[in-house]
């Protein structure tokens, strides 16, 4: 599986960018508390449900990034990434969303700001993409007024060609051939993999120190993608910001972070750097992730596996014990029994299982 970083990372080097690392106490990493661009510190989300109950969606979220990191959050659908992300921007309804926790960004606490503060961050110092294109602009305003809009919001003292410089400067570095006429067309004049490239260019207009970019792929054919992808790297090489990235895909992680995140069910369960992840995977969810990850450097086998069954809803596991246990191959009674908090497992390097000694580094999950 170490194959899988090493072959088919996109860009060059990313060791000018890496953080210094610093160990968290329990083992989770910390990618250098002194200088994160963005620290999450055990983080609760909840949302009101049915006869006004709180449900968490996502429990004791824990993570920093620093400048210039890329940073991966991997999991299957509903494990809390978008959540997570969303919560960053304090994006939820704030009516029915309860935080808990602490999240500091370039120095700011998200969760004192005003909602004036908030609106100068979103699209200011934090850009963010959607997997939808479609779901952020605006189908009856051409590209160029929707850029020319998002600059004139956060920066006020622009003149006109300015403004102009900056959009058609985004467009070129989110990878547009032709910024001007795009800039004259309507979405709908667009293909998804341009449209998502405008997007980007959106959220780039203002040079933002750093990009949420949630599953910004997803949607597109492969060719598109690894072009997007390159595009993402590019950008932070350049421009120097920090990038979350958000995916399901294993593959698109080994290429593109220095760090990663492995979430399942509204929680951390393993966090390295990411060579270390893919080449010591040690919670058996990474393992299932990992092993039903196709090699990208084309020696694809003839079946890959699965991990048994499908992600519960939170309600399911609550209480105590492994949130995992439904799936694990591993699991023993001692799983269910107790919370189970993160192991340290090496330099930067955690994990939340109690049975790692068992496990050993890397078995295939059964399919
Ligand atoms: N606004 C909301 N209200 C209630 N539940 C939500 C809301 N948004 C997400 N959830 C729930 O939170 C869980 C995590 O969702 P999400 O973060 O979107 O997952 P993903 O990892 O696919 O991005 C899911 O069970 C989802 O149904
Ligand atoms: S704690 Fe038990 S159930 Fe959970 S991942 Fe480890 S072995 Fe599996
Ligand atoms: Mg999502």
């Amino acid at each position: 599986m170490t194959g899988i970083a090493e072959a088919t990372r996109i860009g060059g080097s990313v060791d000018a960018h890496k953080g210094t690392g610093e160990d968290m106490p329990d083992g989770r990493q910390d990618s250098g508390a002194m200088s994160a661009m963005l620290e999450v510190r055990d983080l609760v989300v909840s949302f009101q449900g049915a006869k006004k109950s709180w449900n968490n969606a996502v429990e004791g979220v824990d993570f920093s990034v620093r400048q210039g990191e890329i940073l991966g959050i991997v999991g299957e659908s509903s494990c809390g990434k978008s959540v997570t992300s969303f919560s960053i921007m304090r994006l939820h309804n704030e009516r029915s969303t309860k935080y808990q926790g602490s999240i500091t960004f370039d120095g700011s606490d998200i969760f004192s700001l005003s909602p004036k503060q908030l609106r100068e961050l979103r699209g200011g110092d934090i850009g963010f993409i959607f997997q939808n294109p479609m779901s952020s602009l605006n189908p009856l305003m051409t590209i160029g007024q929707q850029l020319r809009e998002t600059v004139h919001a956060h920066q006020t003292s622009l003149g006109k060609e300015e403004v102009e410089a900056s959009c058609i400067e985004a467009l070129e570095d989110a990878g547009s051939d032709d910024p001007k006429a795009w800039m004259e067309r309507y979405p709908y004049q667009l293909s998804g993999g341009m449209l998502q490239r405008v997007v980007i260019g959106i959220a780039l207009i203002n040079h933002p120190k750093l990009l949420i970019a949630d599953e910004p792929t997803t949607a597109l054919d492969v060719t598109i993608q690894m072009q997007l992808l390159k595009v993402l790297r590019g950008l932070r090489d350049k421009r120097g910001m920090s990038i979350i990235l958000i995916t399901h895909d294993m593959g698109v992680v080994a290429q593109m972070c220095d760090r990663v995140e492995v979430m399942y069910l509204g929680q951390i369960v393993e966090s390295a750097p990411v060579d270390e992840l893919f080449a010591h995977p040690r919670h058996p969810y990474t393992q299932g992730l990992l092993a039903a990850t196709p090699p990208l450097d084309g020696d694809r086998p003839e079946r890959l596996s699965t991990i048994p069954g499908s992600v519960p809803q939170l309600s399911e596991v609550a209480g105590s014990g492994c949130r995992f246990a439904s799936r694990c191959p591993f699991v023993a009674d001692e799983c269910r029994k107790s919370v189970i908090d993160m192991q340290s497992i090496a330099e930067r390097h955690g994990a939340r299982c109690i049975r790692l000694a068992e496990i050993g580094e890397f078995r295939k999950v059964a399919s």
